[in-house]
């Protein structure tokens, strides 16, 4: 496949990428002491910077925005310096990365909540789903997701500020973009949906009110880095941790055409297939291709064939892999090559040290 399309390279916003094979975002709960990333985290990042663009995996903006023991941070100081260590090892090896910005809203739990309070959501609805704490005696444990409280308004604006001051940090950090993690069920998910947001203020009700959270999450974060630094990752038809969104297409092409006029990098579709929701139309990667003129990233169940088929169709200008990057550290070089793919441990991707995380062997 030497010659194909995934390996060529693509300007995105001011960065030239060296391919157009993305490491999708993959949260592995090894960070460390304060949460904050460590050199071993910077070793799996290196061992992986052959793909044109990594994205983090994702790092809660806040204590209040974690929702699982042991995943990152970038909001203090040790955090951010964590994740330069990282940054530096993929630029040393030539790798480009995005930081993804992340607040799991409900999906979180008391013990993990800055003095012991409730999680937060845009309504006091509690989602059916998990998330991974450590018990008061030492033991790591999954447990239901809490209820979470209702966000008042006069919240909206210091969560909007965290994002902010977020993205600040990870360019402080060396990043070369951010992603707005709005995939998958969390905080920003949770506003653009009927079933998780059920408020009667100017962010909720109809479909412009749902998405205004996000779209000030957008323009804060812009106004903070500048529009050429900024993506944002959606899960269109996405079901998981109890997402029920009968308009999330149309949400996602109002959502598109705003990042259009916003200027956004990139944006990055998580498609729903992988997590039970239903395969993506054809007419809707169409109707998407058309409202996003940025760079269009697309995410999951792809392999070599399909990701050159959609980038020769003309319906992605960037393929993400997820698994197959956990199991490859050398993916790009095994897809060029036609070269057999390692098989991913599912027992080892969260938590743990080297095994299942820095020990999978690249080619000869
Ligand atoms: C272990 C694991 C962790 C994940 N963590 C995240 C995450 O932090 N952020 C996110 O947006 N998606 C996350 N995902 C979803 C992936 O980014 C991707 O959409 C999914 O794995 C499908 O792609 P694949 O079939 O190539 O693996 C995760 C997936 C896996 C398997």
């Amino acid at each position: 496949m030497s010659d194909a399309l995934l390996f060529t390279p693509i300007q995105v916003g001011k960065t030239r990428l060296n391919n157009r094979i993305v490491m999708a975002p993959m949260t592995r709960s090894r960070a460390g002491a304060g949460d904050a990333a460590t050199t071993l985290n910077a070793t799996y990042y290196a061992q992986r910077a052959s793909a044109g663009l990594i994205v983090s995996e994702a790092s809660q903006i806040s204590q209040q925005g974690q929702g699982y023991a042991w995943t990152p941070g970038i909001y203090s100081e040790a955090q951010v310096s964590g994740w330069k260590t990282v940054v530096d090892a993929v630029h040393a090896q030539g790798g480009h990365m995005a930081l993804q910005l992340w607040h799991v809203g409900r999906i979180s739990h008391p013990l993990l909540q800055p003095g012991g309070a409730d999680p937060v959501a845009p309504s006091a609805i509690q989602a059916k789903g998990q998330c991974f704490v450590i018990q008061p005696d030492g033991t790591p444990a999954n447990v239901p997701t809490a209820l979470p409280r209702a966000l008042a308004l006069n919240e909206l604006p210091g969560i909007v500020a965290d994002y902010a001051n977020a993205a600040h940090n990870a360019v402080k950090a060396g990043f070369d973009f951010v992603e707005v993690h709005a995939a998958n069920g969390y905080l920003l998910n949770q506003f653009l949906s009927p079933n998780s947001n059920q408020r009667t203020d100017a962010y909720g009700g109809s479909l412009e009110n749902r998405a205004r959270f996000l779209l000030e999450v957008v323009d804060a974060v812009v106004a903070a880095i500048g529009a050429d630094k900024v993506g944002v990752r959606l899960s269109p038809q996405g079901v998981f941790n109890d997402i029920d969104d009968p308009e999330s297409t149309a949400m996602a092409l109002y959502l598109a055409k705003a990042f259009t006029q916003r200027n956004l990098a990139f944006l990055h579709i998580a498609e729903p297939d992988w997590a039970g929701g239903q395969p993506l139309s054809q007419e809707f990667r169409l109707q998407l291709r058309e409202a996003f003129v940025g760079t269009l990233i697309t995410c999951g169940g792809y392999n070599a064939t399909t990701a050159e088929a959609l980038l020769g169709a003309n319906l992605a200008d960037m393929v993400a892999f997820g698994r197959p990057f956990i199991a490859n550290p050398d993916l790009v070089r095994r897809l060029r090559e036609n070269a057999p793919l390692n098989e991913p441990d599912p027992n080892t991707f969260y938590g743990g040290a080297e095994a299942g995380y820095t020990d999978y062997p690249a080619l000869a």
